[in-house]
């Protein structure tokens, strides 16, 4: 089928702007929708010719399936077999938050929807606005983070537009993510969670609401082999420019090697060291972001990333940072964007 590019609509959050992309919900179109984790493209769940568009506007391999949101826990069973006691407990805690819980899909759920496995991911998310626009168009809503297959997460509406505009009916600009990054994914059909992506919840948090030590959640992921998060395997958060993931201390050299070769480098690192790099390298250096915790890095990296495509620099470094709390899924986004920008 020819592929008709139309201009994307541009939303807000007035009451008739949701009302509008609710309809466009319900005629099974694309919308990009805020949540607080980033944005999302969402797409009516029971309706597979429309996933499959999704999947074609996004680029995105088939296998890989989508996280379905819906409003309640009440909601969870629309699209997923009975929920678990583990995922009972796990949405006491989580829900609404960036918490995925995999559970056994619905018969009569498309499968299009979770790329051909019998499994289902599924989310609440935090948001007023993807909220109301779950409740006000009555539908389970499966959505995939909003970018180009491989691109950072978008976390703005203009992120989105940069990525889909022509490829989607509308965006509803609902100002910036929050959180910044994306969901915790847990296969919650056991006795313990296995965490399938690292996300916004941190395993710490996780052992913590179950009364568990951390070292039986990772007894735990040991099982995961067969049943990782297939989104994982794929190159990800990739930008447009070579990333580089240095040691704390190893940034200054990494950035003067490159400098030495008649390159601007872009640098993403704590306050204090991007204020030695200026002070060391003048304007052959720019501050990208200069977070001052693993949550602001979080919130910061995917627009971080995108925002020196913009800018005159060519190359990305990361200062790495410790991996405890949400650190450690902040360094797994890092290191995919690294991965995929096929830099060393
Ligand atoms: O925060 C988020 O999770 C955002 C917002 C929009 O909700 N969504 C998001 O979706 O990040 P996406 O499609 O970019 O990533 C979904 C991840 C992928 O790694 C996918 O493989 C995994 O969740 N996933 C979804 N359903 C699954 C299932 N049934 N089994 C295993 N992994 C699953
Ligand atoms: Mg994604």
């Amino acid at each position: 089928m020819m592929s008709v590019a139309r201009a994307t609509l541009r939303l807000g959050t007035t009451a008739s702007d949701l009302a509008r992309a609710a309809a466009l919900l319900a005629q099974g179109e694309l919308v990009a929708i805020p949540t607080e984790t980033v944005y999302g493209l969402a797409v009516r769940a029971d309706d597979a010719a429309a996933v499959a568009r999704l999947f074609i506007a996004k680029g995105r391999p088939a296998d890989n399936p989508l996280i379905v949101h819906v409003a309640s826990v009440g909601a969870i069973d629309t699209v997923a077999q009975a929920l678990t006691p583990l995922a009972a407990r796990l949405l006491a805690s989580f829900a609404p938050g960036p918490l995925t819980v995999v559970l056994d899909a619905r018969p009569d759920l498309p499968r299009a929807v979770t790329g051909g496995l019998d499994t289902v991911g599924v989310r609440i998310p935090d948001h007023a606005i993807a909220r109301a626009l779950i409740e006000r168009s009555g539908l389970a809503l499966a959505a995939p983070s909003a970018n180009r297959s491989s691109r950072p997460s978008p976390t703005t509406a203009a992120h989105v537009l940069a990525d889909l505009d022509g490829r989607i009916a509308a965006v509803v600009d609902g100002g910036p993510a929050r959180v910044g990054f994306e969901s915790t994914v847990v296969d919650a059909r056991g006795h313990l969670p296995i965490v399938l992506r690292e996300g916004a919840v941190s395993r710490e948090l996780l052992a913590a609401s179950l009364g568990v030590p951390l070292a039986a959640l990772e007894r735990s992921d040991a099982q995961r082999s067969d049943t990782r998060s297939p989104g994982t395997r794929y190159a990800h958060y990739a930008p447009a420019l070579p990333v580089h993931l240095a040691d704390e201390v190893a940034v200054a050299s990494r950035c003067s090697e490159m400098i030495a070769t008649g390159l601007r480098v872009g640098v993403i690192a704590s306050p204090a060291r991007v204020a030695d790099l200026v002070a060391q390298f003048g304007s052959a250096v720019e501050a990208l972001a200069s977070p001052t915790d693993a949550a602001s890095l979080g919130a910061e990296l995917f627009a971080a990333l995108r925002r020196a495509e913009e800018r005159s620099v060519d190359a990305i470094v990361i200062a790495a940072i410790d991996e405890t709390g949400v650190g450690r899924a902040v360094m797994d986004r890092a290191r995919r964007a690294a991965a995929g920008s096929g830099a060393h």
